[in-house]
């Protein structure tokens, strides 16, 4: 079907990037890279970056000459896939790639059935069930679909070459009108009746998600927008039980957004999000939260960027040479020489486990954002890390 990935790569470096020149090609070779960094062994590595192939379907062998595929948001330069890796003390880093299946297709019910039967294929091919994606799926598939996307896949690759895999679907799928009516049938489908009343305030849902393969506990989670948020207001969003600390969350935003401690900023750009994730169906309140920074609005180059991931990772007793490695397993540019290869910042917390760190790395398949110019010094108290 598609071109194998033997082997790894020569290096991280120069012409090695665009040995096939196709969009599938160049995200697997970043894969495999990203593979080697985090440990995974060479077979895991290969059936992986071809797995990620394959789930892209045509748009795979899709010229890097041509424009993106689509206007796909998963990216800011519309690569349909993305990286991310989450960080625990202790142990190396866990890798994970958000990618569309349906990439290619602006027509929604097209896109939508092509990454629902991605997801079935992945089902049949480990033997797992897709009960949560099943009883929601008239919800978030209706068949005059509205919004922004139709359906995102994410795996979690895992030693032993079977990910776990998670669907991202659209609230406004009924439309913007019936978004928090939706959100909430969705849970209520899932079991979890109570949990739309629960959430906290928020000036968008964007995302509705769930967990599906061998999850200890699968979750179905909620993801809100908060435009102008500032590190108090952060601290109050939590829902779960026990509470992460106030002090905790205000202190990641403030490392994520380059603001000085005590002071009353608010994020002004792109917003942050939260993401409520629902595991049992007793109480009707999350057992995780989830708050995202997205650091690439609020720092001039992704070098600075690197400073304030490294930074939160350091307070969490992580090394963070593990991210350097991804980094230049992702990119050969100069981390000064552009923004938003860092695209989001994340502290994660979920019951019975140390808060976890989530960086989000972005393809650049298509596109690098020039950097910011430096602020003039009498502007840049405050502004800078
Ligand atoms: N690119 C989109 C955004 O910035 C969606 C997205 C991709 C996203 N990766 C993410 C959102 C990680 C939150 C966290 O919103």
């Amino acid at each position: 079907m598609s071109a194998a990935f033997s082997g790894f790569p020569p290096d991280g470096h120069g012409e090695s990037r665009t040995q096939t020149g196709l969009l599938g090609g160049f995200a697997a070779e970043q894969l495999l890279r990203l593979c080697e960094v985090v440990e995974l062994s060479h077979a895991d590595a290969t059936a992986y970056a071809q797995l990620l192939n394959d789930a892209l379907g045509p748009v795979a062998e899709r010229s890097l000459t041509l424009p993106p595929p689509s206007r796909s948001f998963l990216s800011d330069d519309h690569t349909p896939v993305e990286f991310s890796l989450a960080f625990l003390p202790g142990t190396g880093p866990g890798l994970r790639v958000l990618l569309e299946p349906g990439a290619g297709n602006d027509d929604l019910v097209e896109n939508g059935r092509i990454g629902l039967d991605a997801i079935r294929t992945m089902a049949d091919r480990w033997g797992f069930a897709t009960d949560p994606l099943d009883r929601v799926e008239d919800l978030f598939f209706p068949t005059s679909p509205e919004g922004p996307l139709a359906l995102w896949c994410a795996l979690e690759l895992r030693p032993g070459g079977v990910p776990r895999v998670k669907a991202y679907l659209n609230p406004a799928a009924n439309g913007r009108d019936r978004i928090a009516e939706t959100v909430g049938e969705g849970l209520a489908r899932l079991g979890h009746r109570r949990a739309f009343d629960g959430l906290p305030p928020a000036d968008a849902y964007p995302f509705f998600s769930v967990d599906l393969g061998d999850w200890e506990a699968p979750r179905a989670k909620v993801y809100l927008t908060h435009h102008g948020m500032s590190a108090t207001e952060a601290g109050t969003l939590p829902r779960m039980s026990p509470h992460p600390g106030r002090e905790r969350v205000e202190e990641f935003f403030r490392t994520a957004g380059g603001f000085p401690a005590g002071g009353a900023e608010r994020l002004s750009g792109r917003p942050a999000l939260t993401c409520h994730s629902f595991t049992e169906t007793a109480t009707g309140l999350p057992s995780g939260f989830t708050l995202h920074i997205p650091v690439r609005d609020y720092v001039r180059h992704d070098g600075q960027a690197r400073e304030r991931a490294v930074a939160v990772l350091r307070r969490y007793g992580i090394d963070g040479g593990w991210l350097d490695r991804a980094l230049t397993a992702v990119t050969s540019r100069r981390l000064a020489d552009g923004v938003g290869l860092i695209a989001y910042l994340a502290l994660v917390h979920e019951p019975h486990r140390p808060p976890r760190v989530t960086v989000y790395v972005s393809s650049e398949a298509y596109q690098v954002r020039p950097p910011l110019q430096a602020l003039p010094s009498h502007e840049r108290a405050g502004a800078a890390l």
